[in-house]
């Protein structure tokens, strides 16, 4: 695994710990607030960069171009934005709002630069 693919799996493998040690912070303490924060880090973290790392690593051409570098750092940075932005936001700080908010429309931003990237790649192959 190289280029982006490796990019994604390393991402994903840091959400996977970090989610999972929230989750089971939340089973020990039995205070299921970060509930949210927990599932969106194990789902659309863990989960998602790990299928973006095998899609660029089965299109290993697509993997080192531009556009696949920055749809990376659009998901990573926008993702991270809306996972912090969260759990602040559900520790009790509604201040935080604007940053979960503009976070999330990018990390959807950064879902449609892949359909764009992986649908024209799907069909020609
Ligand atoms: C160390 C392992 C894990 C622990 C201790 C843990 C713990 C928890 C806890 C305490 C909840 C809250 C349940 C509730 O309040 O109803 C939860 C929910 C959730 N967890 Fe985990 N979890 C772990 C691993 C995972 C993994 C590997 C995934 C997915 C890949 C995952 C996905 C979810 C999701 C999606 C929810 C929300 C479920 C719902 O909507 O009711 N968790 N987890
Ligand atoms: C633009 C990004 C996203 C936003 C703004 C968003 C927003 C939300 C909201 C408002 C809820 C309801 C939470 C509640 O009732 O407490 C929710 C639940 C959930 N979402 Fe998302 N979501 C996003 C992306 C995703 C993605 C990409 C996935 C999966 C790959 C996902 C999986 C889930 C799951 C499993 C739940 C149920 C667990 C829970 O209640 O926290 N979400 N989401």
């Amino acid at each position: 695994m190289q280029g982006t693919a490796r990019n994604f799996f390393t991402l994903a493998i840091i959400y996977s710990l970090c989610g999972m040690a929230l989750g089971l912070h939340m089973s020990i303490s039995q205070n299921h607030d970060q509930m949210p924060t927990h599932a969106h880090t194990m789902v659309a973290g863990w989960l998602m960069s790990a299928v973006f790392a095998f899609f660029y690593h089965l299109f290993p051409a697509i993997g080192h171009k531009k556009l696949a570098t920055v749809h990376f750092w659009l998901t990573a940075i926008s993702g991270i934005g809306l996972l912090v932005g969260l759990y602040v936001l559900l520790a009790g700080n509604p201040a935080i709002e604007p940053l979960v908010a503009v976070s999330s429309m990018a990390f959807y931003a950064g879902m449609l630069l892949f359909a764009f990237i992986a649908l024209p790649a799907l069909w020609r192959s």
